[in-house]
């Protein structure tokens, strides 16, 4: 079978098993700050096992792309080393949400790996939990007494700990005991030798866990402890790429379809053989196929994750995103000698490969494409400083074999060389890393640039059960509603509380626009609510008013409330936002249809919007755009709306998809003008575009390779730059005192220049005077002519312009002069002199400069140095001639 063939399989068998087929969530976790990356199948479900939002269906099963490269799941270490592990994995999983438990999710897995995919029986075996004392909980009897009965015996059952049989997806969330399967693919030979059940988790790279089956039952809090969740769920995830090694009959997964491609593609650019060994040490070959595997792993990562929205940058989910392409370009640069980027070309052969199951790639490969290639370029010019540094620490490090935190910390700020690349190749060289000492640097780094208040996490306090949080805030300011649940968090800034409502005309921080602000009244006390987010499906009321204390306490059960929307406020954030779908419009009819949005932030004072565009906006395009959504304003054009329409529908009816984002099967339409804007949307806007009032672009720029930028402010915030900037012209026009500022500025610059002629010449006269005047003072001796004196002149062009004159007649020229009140000091040395005595003017003017409190440098022929301290300048010009003098003599 085809890897296309064994993921379709999978995905038809569950279907025939009442499950709906849902499409892979992006890779990057959205609305969940315990998560950067989805690790897993189940994180997109996360809010349904919590019981926070409702399934489209109670048997869900899906293929998703999933990253393990940060937090509690973490395989970059491993990947390319062996043969199993990979950052970025599809999983094949299958999902009951309050629906079947484990006999089902048991007895259908054995059913297709045995029945439909025909593995052999014999090479299967089962773990299930064997309990743990300190969470006080006891064998899963009841998944051993369905194994026993499915396989006819306890044979191939093997009883698992905690750290393999309890699964978790993070620090906190949904968790629960689990069962794996795992399938021995050795040859005979070596079964002989040794059963595969002494080997099951034990690191084999042929024994291998193949599914995972959660029995998800709890969650844990923040505090450590484990609560019930409402319902028992099942959660199961297949290794797909395992998988396919498996049923194709390979040794390793890179042997696969799955990698076969970029593989061989990285050999014909290399002109380097892939020979499959498996064995991670230190010779030429071995290195060639480590790094053959990990590129061709980490360019899928990396592909999908910008195709999914996230950028690399300096920073969080941006920053592992970097860490992973230069890992796998100095894999490059060092073992297959490439020189020049080359991961980028592999992207359009992944864009191919994925077509028909994930469409995002293919549909911006040329986009992808250049956003690796424009990373290549910059950590390629740093590389080879970086490597030269790294070899001088470790020829010049005697016998201590460490690399200090200064050095890995120097390493990473001025060469970007990520921390676990340095230690990866000071593992390499048999060097460890002072890593305590490097976060101790980038501590105090921080500590430096810190702004953001540090929180602490801390649990719910439920009042009453959550079925979802109904959004009025299309419709209505204010509503009555019910408060749910709460906590309170620690900030730098002091307490934060957070509150949960039933329902609640507060529009969350999604899709760009800013969440509102406004106020919460239980009753006789009011609080203000700063800001609105979005956790885990909630929507979470944000406020600092320490009032709350006194609220909250002892509150036991739901309490009512009155929840009221800054109006004024949110009417600035929808002019914002309408705008924004106006501008699309209008950069789609200026630039061309290959513009998609790349992100876009607005709140109640600007619009920002990053799309894909390859050239600066000209100022002419700019006044092209504003002018026509300037027009739609004027036509005043309706709100059109769909609340739920089929997602296929909206497509049809021309509505754009964002990459990035994840649309279940309805979806939210937003139309300003059939012909002209029609978007995906779940934000709120304007009833009608005349609202907007006015529009300007206050700046275009890029933001990194394809992607351009572009703030703009509307209505009041439009006014007051149009204002700002008739007033400048006016204070100007006042300033020049001319009716046609553009003439009196012209006639301005002309007269500037003119006089700077005058004063051109009239220094060259002077310059010239002095000349002949420091001539006669010009010394010969022992062969050689020197002069070395304190002058006035006007400016240190003068200065220069006079030093060389003077060079001309004599080996040596020293002058000082003050100029501006500060001292400086020239020093001119013939080119006969350089030869000679190796006298350079530079060194002289370094020397000289102390006296006067300077520095300074320059050329062998040629230099100039300031400094604070006029009084010195005799002695400067001094110790200018002694050092010369010396070094002559010398
Ligand atoms: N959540 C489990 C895992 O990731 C099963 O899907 O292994």
């Amino acid at each position: 079978m085809t890897s296309s063939e064994i993921r379709a399989t999978y995905l038809n068998f569950f279907q025939s098993k009442g499950h709906l087929i849902v499409p892979s969530a992006p890779l990057i976790a959205k609305n969940d700050p315990t998560l950067m990356f989805n690790n897993s199948g189940m994180a997109q479900f996360k809010d349904y096992f919590l019981g926070n939002a409702k399934p489209p269906s109670k048997r869900i099963a899906d293929t998703q792309r999933c990253l393990r490269v940060s937090g509690k799941h973490n395989d970059l270490e491993d990947v390319g080393f062996d043969t199993y592990h990979n950052t970025m994995f599809e999983m094949l999983g299958n999902w009951s949400f309050g629906d079947y438990f484990k006999q089902e999710a048991l007895s259908w897995g054995w059913e297709l790996l045995t029945e439909v995919y025909k593995i052999p029986k014999d090479r299967i075996y089962v773990s299930v939990f064997g309990g743990d004392d300190k969470e006080k909980m006891t064998v899963d009897q009841e998944a051993f007494d369905i194994w026993k009965k499915i396989l006819g015996s306890d044979e191939r059952i093997i009883m698992g700990s905690k750290k393999d049989n309890f699964w978790e997806m993070g620090d906190v969330g949904p968790c629960g005991p689990c069962s794996e399967i795992h399938v021995d693919v050795r040859d005979e030979a070596d079964i002989k030798k040794v059963p595969g059940k002494d080997l099951v988790n034990r690191d084999h790279p042929q024994v291998v866990e193949v599914w995972n089956i959660v029995f998800m039952q709890f969650e844990r809090k923040a505090d450590g402890s484990l609560v019930n969740l409402p319902e028992k769920h099942v959660d199961t995830g297949m290794g797909f790429e395992r998988l396919c090694m498996v049923l194709q009959g390979k040794k390793s997964s890179y042997d696969t379809d799955v990698f076969q491609g970029t593989i061989g593609k990285l050999e014909e650019m290399s002109g380097k053989k892939y020979t499959k060994t498996t064995d991670p040490s230190t010779t030429a070959q071995n290195y060639t196929d480590v790094a053959m595997r990990v590129i061709a792993d980490h360019i899928r990562a990396v592909s999908f994750a910008i195709a999914d929205g996230q950028l690399p940058s300096n920073a969080k989910a941006g920053y592992v995103i970097r860490r992973i392409l230069r890992r796998a370009i100095r894999y490059g640069y060092s073992y297959l000698d490439f020189r020049q980027p080359f991961m980028y070309k592999l992207v359009p052969l992944l864009a191919l490969q994925f077509e028909h199951v994930f469409p995002e790639l293919k549909a911006q490969a040329d986009f992808v494409g250049r956003v690796v290639e424009e990373e290549e370029k910059s950590f390629l010019n740093t590389l080879t400083g970086g490597l030269s540094r790294l070899e001088k620490i470790f020829s010049e490090s005697g016998t201590a074999a460490v690399i200090s935190g200064k050095q890995a910390f120097e390493l990473s700020d001025t060469y970007g060389f990520p921390l676990d690349l340095t230690a990866l190749i000071a593992k390499e060289n048999k060097f460890s890393v002072d890593e305590k000492g490097f976060e101790q640097e980038l501590a105090l780094q921080k500590e430096r640039s810190r702004k953001d208040a540090v929180k602490e996490s801390s649990d719910w306090v439920e009042l009453g059960p959550v079925d979802g949080v109904e959004f009025l805030g299309y419709d209505h300011t204010e509503a009555p509603a019910q408060l749910v649940k709460y906590r309170i968090v620690n900030t730098k800034k002091g307490k934060e509380y957070q509150l949960v409502l039933d329902r609640t005309p507060f529009y969350a921080e999604m899709g760009g626009q800013a969440g509102d602000s406004g106020e919460i009244s239980f009753g006789g006390d009011v609080v203000r609510i700063n800001d609105t987010r979005k956790e885990a499906g909630l929507v979470i009321h944000i406020s600092n008013d320490n009032k709350l204390e006194q609220v909250l306490v002892g509150l036991t059960e739901p309490v009512s409330v009155v929840a009221t929307i800054d109006h004024v406020r949110r009417a600035a954030i929808e002019n914002n936002h309408t705008a924004t779908h106006l501008m699309l419009g209008a950069l789609r009819t200026v630039l061309g249809n290959h513009v998609v949005q790349r992100g876009s932030y607005l709140n109640d004072e600007l619009l920002r919007f990053d799309f894909s565009h390859f050239a600066k906006v000209t100022d002419e395009e700019i006044a092209r755009i504003e002018d026509i959504v300037n027009e739609k304003i004027r036509q005043n054009i309706a709100l059109v709306a769909y609340q739920n329409m089929p997602y296929k529908d909206a497509l049809e009816l021309g509505a754009t998809a964002t990459f990035g984002e994840k649309y279940g099967e309805f979806v939210r339409v937003i139309v300003f003008d059939p012909a002209f804007s029609i978007e995906l949307c779940g934000g709120t806007h304007v009833s009608a575009t005349g609202k907007i009032g006015l529009f300007k672009i206050l700046s275009e720029g890029s933001v990194s390779a394809g992607v351009r930028r572009i703030e703009a402010v509307t209505a009041k915030q439009a006014l007051a730059y149009v204002d700002d900037q008739i007033g400048l012209v006016k204070r100007v026009k006042e300033l020049v005192k001319g009716q046609d500022l553009v003439k009196s500025v012209e006639v301005l610059l002309s007269e500037k220049a003119e006089l700077l002629k005058k004063v051109e010449t009239m220094e060259h006269h002077q310059v010239m005077e002095l000349r002949n005047a420091l001539l006669k003072k010009v010394s010969r001796e022992d062969g050689l002519s020197s002069l070395a004196e304190v002058v006035t002149v006007p400016s240190s062009n003068a200065l220069k312009q006079l030093t060389m004159e003077l060079r001309k007649e004599s080996d040596y020229v020293v002058l000082g002069a003050v100029i501006d009140n500060k001292p400086m000091i020239a020093v001119a040395v013939s080119d006969g002199v350089i030869k000679s005595h190796g006298l350079k003017a530079g060194d002289v003017v370094k020397e000289a400069a102390k006296e006067i409190g300077g520095t300074g440098g320059g050329q062998p022929s040629y230099a100039m140095g300031g400094g604070t301290r006029p009084e010195g300048l005799k002695a400067a010009v001094e110790s200018a001639r002694n050092f010369i003098e010396a070094k002559v003599a010398g």
